[in-house]
């Protein structure tokens, strides 16, 4: 629903005028994953999709929220939140506005509107888009403000308190400091962010493989369990390393005899990752997309043979897309254990390449892809 739409809807839910428009968009990690939550690097785009969300206070202390796209409405008081209690989607608004409280914000009682043009659980990131677009929306209301950083915490607070999942901070700092046009560079240990333009020669298209997430939570936290293991047997060794960032492949060629097998791997991945988005950086400041396209290659191999965190059916669209005319680098993005492939296209080729790639996969797996050309759009803001 475009923001015309949802005001007049919100006009006819309530009576009333929005007294502010949240946008708050989605992202597409295009290399990075799993060292975030290790302090490493990690480098997304916000995208064109995301979450609109249109507000108002209220006199009374009621927070009513209305989900267009699944047509379902919750109805709290905001002292009784109860947060891990509720509906999925629901426990992400009531868990911000109860840690907004909890941290000393007063926020009014408010009707929220909320629409998304997300596929959602896909690995783009529906729920920090959701997160950060109803702090930023209740915050406004409250006349309050908060550091991007600050608020990117927060919202990670909902993953790991209500909702049990142990993410890094890689979603909610990208929709908080996304910019058109450009990639960024997060620095998961200090929060520093660098950007760069995006290639002018090249394309992003997205593809949801339509293979649901399963594993996606608990393998989840497990890698981030068998990291922590696995950083706890290298500070033996080295007692100022603090996360797995600091372990350099030298360090994990001589001493990796003390991790089991898997762990081996895992390191391994974080260890060549960091160094693959270091590299992706730098091939997009020089323009040099060929380059960015060989390493989102290398980050597909391993995520899938180092980190184990990809699907088979992800695979083959990975590797149909890798074998396509015109296509740079393809590889799996965001969480993984199903989800969206993320591929860097010859600028000429993206249409037929994306077409192509759609059919193959109907024709090798029996699953209807979809696909979207991902342009970065703009971060989370408040609209006028
Ligand atoms: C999910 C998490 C992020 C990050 C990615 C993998 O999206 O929410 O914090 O760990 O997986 O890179």
């Amino acid at each position: 629903m475009d923001t015309y739409h949802l005001q007049m809807t919100f006009h006819a839910w309530t009576n009333a005028a929005p007294e502010v428009l949240v946008w708050s968009p989605g992202r597409v990690n295009l290399i990075g994953d799993h060292t975030d939550y290790n302090d490493g690097w990690a480098l997304p785009m916000t995208l064109e999709m995301g979450t609109l969300i249109a507000a108002r206070a209220r006199a009374d202390d009621v927070l009513h929220t209305w989900a267009l796209r699944m047509n379902e409405q919750d109805n709290v008081p905001l002292t009784a939140l109860q947060p891990t209690a509720a509906p999925m989607w629901v426990r992400y608004v009531r868990g911000v506005a109860a840690l907004l409280q909890a941290e000393g914000y007063r926020i009014p009682g408010a009707n929220l509107l909320i629409d998304s043009t997300l596929p959602l659980r896909s690995g783009l990131s529906s729920s920090a888009s959701l997160e950060m677009g109803v702090s930023l929306a209740l915050l406004t209301l409250a006349r309050q403000t908060m550091d991007r950083r600050t608020m990117a915490r927060l919202c990670q607070r909902v993953e790991h308190e209500i909702i049990g999942v142990r993410s890094g901070l890689l979603d909610q700092l990208a929709v908080g400091f996304g910019e058109a046009g450009h990639a960024l560079l997060l620095d998961c240990r200090t929060l520093e962010i660098q950007i760069a333009p995006l290639p002018e020669n090249a394309r992003i298209v997205v593809i949801d493989s339509a293979v649901p997430r399963t594993l996606a939570s608990s393998g989840y936290n497990q890698r981030r369990s068998e990291c922590a293991a696995a950083l706890q047997k290298l500070q033996q060794v080295d007692p100022t390393l603090q996360a797995l960032r600091d372990v350099s492949p030298e360090l994990l060629a001589t001493e990796q005899g003390r991790l089991s097998a898997v762990e081996q791997r895992r390191v391994r991945h974080v260890v060549s990752e960091n160094a693959r988005t270091f590299a992706s950086y730098a091939a997009l400041q020089t323009g040099d997309s060929k380059h960015f396209g060989a390493l989102m290659n290398e980050s597909h191999a391993s995520l899938r043979d180092d980190y184990e965190s990809s699907a088979v059916m992800v695979d083959v669209l990975v590797d149909i897309a890798q074998r396509t005319t015109g296509v740079l680098g393809a590889r799996i993005t965001g969480g993984g254990f199903g989800g969206c492939v993320v591929v860097l296209v010859e600028a000429a080729a993206a249409a037929s390449a994306q077409t192509h790639i759609v059919e193959q996969y109907a024709t090798s797996t029996g699953y209807r892809a979809t696909a979207y050309q991902g342009t970065a759009g703009a971060g989370l803001g408040t609209l006028s």
